[in-house]
Formats: structure tokens, sequence, C-alpha cells
């Protein structure tokens, strides 16, 4: 197993710190410590149930830790307004709800609010912000189609495309490629990656396909029954010991014929 990684010298934009997540009496996450490093790049991956989105609602401000504390450039975000957060932190939930009947340019265009104000109302700025986010996720042919009326993967498409138009340093993204075909994936993550180099934004994502989180994360993490249990780059974390302790799957690790980073091949799943 991974020892936690430490920060280093970069600095920390965001930070679970020792925070306790629940629902009710129910304790989902305890005890766990992650940082989010300026301009870094960190796929949070694990099995169904583990509290991978529980972590991500709290680090964007939308579940409020029970005990510890999350901490935007090193403040309780908690302490901070919705739209002061909003303006540096984007978050795409894992199932995001749209009103009934708006459309999909209305909804991308949500994602300027946070910057706007009664004396700066909409601009031409924000109007091309909105339609090259549209134009990035492939979705401007539909910008004015009901979200409602949109395939799965449409959907999804309109909603990265309201994160990205909202243009925050920070992008927390819980499964971005669900329902997205194979190629829209790559498009996506392709995305996010250049996000990530071309304008040093900080992301967080959650994937389930390990492949893919480890050709695009620079760090890996790992976690199980709420618990944080590997963090390094993704050969560190992607061990065939790994795969069997979280996963409970038998696999084998070969490097990537394209890119040489961890491939698993599932072989059988193991039970206890
Ligand atoms: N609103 C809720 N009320 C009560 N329990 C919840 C709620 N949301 C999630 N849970 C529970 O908390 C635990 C963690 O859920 P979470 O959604 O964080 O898992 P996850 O790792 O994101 O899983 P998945 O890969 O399936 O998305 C699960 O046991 C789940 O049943
Ligand atoms: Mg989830």
């Amino acid at each position: 197993m991974t020892a936690l990684d430490t920060p280093g010298t970069a600095q920390v934009r965001l930070a679970a710190d020792r925070v306790r997540l629940a629902y009710g009496d129910k304790v989902v996450v305890d005890d766990l410590d992650l940082q989010l490093t300026d301009g870094s790049f960190t796929a949070i991956v694990g099995p169904n149930g583990c509290g991978k989105s529980t972590l991500l609602r709290a680090l964007g401000r939308l579940l409020r830790p029970t005990g510890g504390s999350v901490l935007l450039d090193g403040r309780a975000i908690t302490s901070r307004s919705t739209r002061e957060v909003a303006k540096v932190l984007g978050m795409l939930p894992q199932t995001p709800l749209a009103p009934e009947g708006l459309t999909v340019a209305d909804l991308v265009a949500r994602g300027r609010h946070p910057h706007q104000s009664w004396l700066q109302q909409w601009s031409s700025d924000d109007e091309a912000v909105v339609t090259e986010a549209l134009t990035w996720t492939d979705m401007a042919d539909l910008a004015d189609a009901p979200v409602d009326a949109l395939s799965g993967g449409q959907r999804q498409r309109a909603w990265i495309s309201m994160a990205l138009a909202q243009g925050t340093d920070l992008l927390l993204l819980d499964e971005p490629t669900t329902y997205l075909d194979l190629a829209h994936q790559v498009d996506v993550l392709e995305l996010i990656a250049r996000l990530h180099t071309e304008r040093g934004r900080t992301v967080a994502v959650v994937l389930h396909d390990l492949n893919l989180a480890a050709r695009y994360a620079q760090r890996l993490v790992a976690m199980k029954d709420g618990v944080l249990v590997a963090s390094g780059t993704p050969e560190e974390v992607l061990t065939e010991q790994l795969l069997a302790e979280v996963f409970e799957l038998e696999a084998r690790v070969v490097p990537d014929p394209v890119t040489g980073t961890p491939m698993v091949i599932p072989v059988r799943r193991l039970r206890r």
C-alpha cells in the first residue's frame, strides 16, 4: 500500500482536514485527509458506495462535515458564501437535475451567474465563454434543445459545458464520463487535461475507468469504505495487490501499449 503522499511545496488550494461526513447517524467518511495542490490533476477511484461522491460534495461545499473541516485556500469553506465559492470552484455532481424545460444554452449560461452582479449583467464576454464551452463539448448544435429531451450522454456534456463556462480555477467532476461513448469519454478527458496543462486548472475527478484515470491523472487516490487507502502516481496506486484489496478483483496490471501507464486487465472477482 502506498503511503499518503505529502503535498511538497506547491500551494494547497483545497483540503479535507480530518473530515467526517454523515447522512443522519450514518457516518460514511471518517477522519479523512486529502490535499489538492495548485495545478494538480487528481482522480478519485474506489468501489460503488465507498464515499467518493460524498467526499466530492463536501469538497464542493454541498455537504457540511460533521467533523473536521474543508479548507479552500486555507479558510473553512463553510464560512464562505455560495457566490464566493462559485467564483473559484466549479462542481459537476453525479446526478445533476435541471429545471424542466430549461434549454442547453440557458443551463450553460447559468455557469456565468457567479460572475454577474446587479450592475454587471450579461456581457458579450459571457456570451463568448458560453459559445466556447458548447463548442468544446460538441454541443453547439443542441444549444436550443431542452435539457430534459437530451440523451444521457448529451445531457452529461451539457452539464460539463456549464461547469466549463463557470471558468473556475478549481474543478470537481463526479464521473464526468458516465453515459458517454468511448470517443466522447476521450474527448472529455482530453479537454480536462487541456484545462489542466494549458490553463493551470486544479482538477479532481471521480472515475470508474481505471485505465483512463491512469492515463490522464497525475495522482490517483483510492478509497474503500470511507477511508483513503492509497494515494500516489498511477504506477504507485494501481497495483495487483491494491486491486485485490480495494476492488476485490483479481487482475493483471500491464503497461498500456499506447501511453505506458498502468493498464488493468480483470481476471476474476474475488469473494471474501
Ligand atoms: N443522501 C443520502 N442519504 C443517506 N445515505 C446516503 C446518501 N447518499 C449516499 N449515501 C450512502 O453513503 C455511502 C456512500 O455513498 P456515495 O454516493 O458517496 O458513494 P460513491 O463512492 O460515490 O459510489 P458510486 O461509485 O456508486 O457513485 C453509500 O453507502 C450510500 O448508500
Ligand atoms: Mg458516486
